[in-house]
């Protein structure tokens, strides 16, 4: 058998540069190679765990399809699905899984922890299930592989303990996913503290983003003088350095480096060259884009045609596992 792949994205809006580098370019990777089967799928069931517009639901689900499609996600050679076509099958499996995952186990991951701290009027069943619902989005279709970013390893390391548990008590065979990892697995944030977020104002750039957009985004990124004796290893600087490695390499990242130590970076020229090189690379990907707003039914299709595809993988192990748990 192939292995699989599987990832999903939220559907919380048009992507952004951390959504790119830390798991779209993983699973363009795995698309590649033709060991894997993969599975790209759009998490609008997890979107409902904190608030949401449900007015806005269905049409955002369907923009991370686009960006997806535009980035060279390719349905000929990837199965590209929403997870409510099948929520059926993966809230499903999500209770079963749950019957051997404690409360406590729940209530102790950092990711639940912070999200409490952003929505504390919005601690539901469903936000605290989320890795759950995660864990049988990936083990449904058996997957040993899943491109995501560093911060998704909690949610993973569940998905294995998961995984075991489900083995050892029922005698599944599923795999114990890992992260496939990629360069840009960890994206700072624009504004010098944390990682690059949607829910943080100011410190992304999205795949949509012309270069006017990018120059003036990045215009506010702090920074400080442009010397010293020691290149800072934290803060503005050191991310806009990141940035600089991410899209130019890590020579020029040296360079900036070297820079700082003797005659000063004039951060405005960084700023200028850095915008170039993260337009030049989305360039491709927003004429793309344009290209399937101007094809609704294709779109329509590869939704319906995936919907389909998934289905019939996560239709079995389902079966497999109430048969297994005592369900006949
Ligand atoms: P979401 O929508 O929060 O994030 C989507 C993906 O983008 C990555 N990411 C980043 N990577 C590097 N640097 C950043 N600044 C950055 N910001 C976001 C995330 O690591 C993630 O890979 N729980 C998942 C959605 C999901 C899923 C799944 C993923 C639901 N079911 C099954 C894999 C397998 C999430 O956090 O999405």
């Amino acid at each position: 058998m192939e292995k699989r792949v599987l990832s999903g994205i939220r559907a919380t809006g048009r992507l952004h540069l951390g959504n790119y580098l830390g798991a779209v370019k993983g699973m363009l990777a795995l698309q590649r190679d033709s060991e894997y089967e993969t599975l790209y799928m759009i998490a609008d069931l997890h979107t409902m765990t904190t608030p949401y517009d449900r007015k806005t639901l269905t049409s955002m689900a369907r923009e991370v399809v686009m960006d997806y499609l535009s980035c060279g996600l390719d349905p000929e050679k990837s199965v590209v699905f929403v997870q409510s076509d099948v929520a059926d099958l993966h809230a499903q499996l999500a209770f079963y899984l749950s019957t051997v995952v404690s409360v406590a186990r729940m209530r102790h991951l950092p990711t639940f922890k912070d999200k409490v701290k952003q929505y504390p009027k919005h601690v539901t069943m469903a936000l605290l299930n989320y890795p759950l619902l995660m864990a049988a989005d990936i083990l449904i279709y058996k997957a040993s592989k899943v491109p995501v970013g560093i911060d998704q390893e909690p949610h993973l390391e569940v998905a294995r303990e998961v995984a075991r548990k489900m083995n050892a008590q029922y005698g599944m065979d599923f795999p114990e996913p890992t992260r496939f990892v990629t360069e840009g697995e960890y994206v700072p944030s624009l504004m010098g503290e944390g990682k690059m977020s949607k829910s943080v104002e100011g410190s992304y750039i999205t795949l949509t983003d012309d270069l006017a957009t990018i120059k003036k985004r990045l215009a506010v990124a702090p920074t400080d003088s442009g010397k010293g004796d020691k290149v800072p290893s934290t803060g503005g600087v050191a991310n806009l350095l990141a940035l600089i490695e991410l899209f130019e390499g890590r020579k020029r990242r040296r360079e900036y480096e070297e820079q700082y130590v003797t005659d000063g970076i004039q951060y405005k020229d960084l700023k200028d060259e850095l915008a170039g090189a993260i337009s030049r690379e989305l360039e491709p990907i927003q004429k793309r884009r344009k290209e399937l707003e101007a094809d609704p039914k294709y779109v329509d299709q590869v939704i319906r045609e995936g919907a389909e595809k998934a289905r019939l993988i996560a239709r079995k192990t389902v079966a497999e596992v109430r048969e297994k748990m005592g369900l006949g």
